[in-house]
């Protein structure tokens, strides 16, 4: 299969992904997508409308409501319901509880997996998420896959939370990163795994810097 020029990173909650991602695209000048935001909106209009999680029916209808549209002038895509943007209200810990679940289902996963290849086919992209390197652009020339310890990134998660003026104690917030991280890695349909030729970074002891150097390395060496 030909490779595409695209670039994936997946890894775990919290994990850096997108704040890597998103300094990664600018520098190279890529479009950037986090796929974590696709999977929000839906479990956001879930939510919203009360919508049963194993009502696919309902589930399918509101994923044609969203709007997947890149911001001109930017690298980035924001998600519109009713020509509003909600992007602003995706990060919040109510979603965080019931994203996950949310993403198990193997019908929304296909729909945003179509949309999310549309959008690789025509943009040279950095795309983020669980399954990106392995499903959605298997064939990309740029594959890693972001670790780092729970502690680690419930902490990152904490001071986040924080800033938004959410207070929440980080043991709960590491808990939820374990639980969320479970059902990641072990649900059926694309579970979170690296891709057999993704570069595995570990971040515990790096910082953003640090990491992007070595994506760029990577990047230069594989042209
Ligand atoms: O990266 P995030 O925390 O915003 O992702 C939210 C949830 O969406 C995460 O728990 C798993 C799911 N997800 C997924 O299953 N596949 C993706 N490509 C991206 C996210």
């Amino acid at each position: 299969m030909k490779q595409t020029e695209c670039v994936t990173i997946d890894g775990p909650v919290a994990s850096g992904k997108t704040t890597i991602g998103k300094e990664l695209a600018k520098r190279i000048k890529y479009h950037f997508l986090d796929t974590g935001i696709m999977y929000r909106a839906v479990t956001y209009l879930a939510l919203k409308k009360q919508i049963n999680p194993n009502n696919e029916d309902l589930l399918m209808q509101s994923i044609k409501n969203l709007n997947f549209i890149f911001i001109p002038n930017s690298t980035e895509y924001e998600i519109n319901l009713d020509n509003k943007t909600i992007t602003q209200h995706l990060k919040n810990p109510e979603i965080e509880k019931h994203v996950s679940t949310i993403a198990t289902n193997s019908l929304v996963r296909s729909e945003l997996v179509k949309i999310q290849r549309e959008i690789a086919f025509s943009n040279h992209i950095v795309m983020v998420g669980r399954d990106i390197g392995t499903i959605v652009i298997p064939n990309a020339k740029n594959k890693f896959f972001l670790l780092a310890s729970s502690q680690t990134r419930a902490q990152r998660r904490y001071k986040d939370f924080k800033k938004q003026g959410i207070n929440l104690s980080l043991e709960l917030v590491k808990s939820e990163i374990e639980n969320r991280d479970k059902i990641d890695t072990q649900r059926k349909e694309s579970p979170l795994e690296p891709a057999h030729d993704s570069i595995q970074i570990n971040s515990d002891d790096m910082n953003i810097d640090e990491v992007i150097e070595l994506m760029l390395n990577n990047i230069e060496k594989n042209k």
